[in-house]
């Protein structure tokens, strides 16, 4: 099975995600660079073949072995207005679930921007951004996990890979493009629309709704949730005990065991 090499990539049929990209056999963090490269342009594309110092959600590291995944990051340059506009990993997991599910079947959606298959965690999704003024450097960073590999003992039971569900051989550079192509009219529509303008599709992938959850809260403490819809700024939405449906607005969502 061909990892590929992600350099040159694929013919990339999108207008402006990825005609500028920058390669690297290894990187602390493509994120990191992304926020460092000051003069990319809107879409600029950072990859690199493995991470020393992968960041995940939450403070959490991201397991980046060379060779074996894909790490990537994208340089926004959106105009303020909507750089403010919460949902954006959001709609980058559609993206991401867009082009996945060419790959293998049953891909969903965890709220709030993770990749799943079989309940197994595939692609995570990491928003940072930096301002200057009223100029907004925004980065959207993803971890796709595409060739079976040896897991760390705290991600075997929790993580999976592409190649583990698929029916064909896998090449990171052909995952990578279809990725950008899928992405690019997600990230089209979120900017002229916000969250509201994916939403339909967003909770249509979206397994976490209808299901029993368990919710972490910014202070730590856990509650159980049932998850019903997705408000228009990509709040998620829950019944509560008594009241009607109550917002979360942030968090991490775990099935309830
Ligand atoms: C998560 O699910 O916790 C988010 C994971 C995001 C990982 C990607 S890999 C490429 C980019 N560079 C990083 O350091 N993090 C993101």
């Amino acid at each position: 099975m061909s990892t590929g090499a992600l350099q040159p990539l694929p013919p990339l049929r999108t207008r402006w995600l990825g005609q500028q990209h920058e390669h690297h056999e290894s990187l602390p963090s493509t994120n990191d660079r992304a926020l460092a490269w000051v003069d990319a342009r809107h879409g600029a594309l950072v990859t690199a073949d493995a991470q020393s110092h992968g960041r995940g959600r939450h403070g959490r590291s991201w397991h980046s072995p060379p060779g074996a995944n894909l790490y990537a990051s994208i340089v926004l340059r959106p105009p303020p207005v909507q750089a403010r506009r919460p949902g954006l990993a959001l709609a980058v997991g559609l993206g991401l679930h867009a082009a996945l599910s060419r790959r293998v079947d049953g891909v969903g959606l965890r709220w709030p921007n993770d990749v799943v298959v079989a309940g197994r965690k595939l692609a995570g999704i990491l928003c940072e951004a930096r301002w200057q003024g009223e100029a907004a450097h925004v980065v959207v960073g993803f971890g796709i996990d595409v060739l079976p590999q040896p897991w760390p003992p705290e991600l075997a039971a929790i993580a999976t890979s592409l190649a583990q569900h698929a029916e064909h051989p896998i090449d990171r550079a052909t995952v990578l493009v279809e990725v950008l192509e899928a992405l690019e009219p997600c990230l089209d529509d979120f900017f002229a629309g916000g969250f509201a303008a994916v939403r339909e599709r967003y909770e249509a992938s979206c397994v976490s709704l209808g299901r029993p959850g368990w919710i972490t809260d910014a202070d730590g403490s856990r509650r159980e949730v049932l998850p019903v819809a997705l408000d228009a700024d990509g709040a998620l939405l829950v019944r509560g005990d008594h009241e009607g449906l109550v917002r979360i607005d942030a968090g991490e969502l775990l099935p309830a065991p």
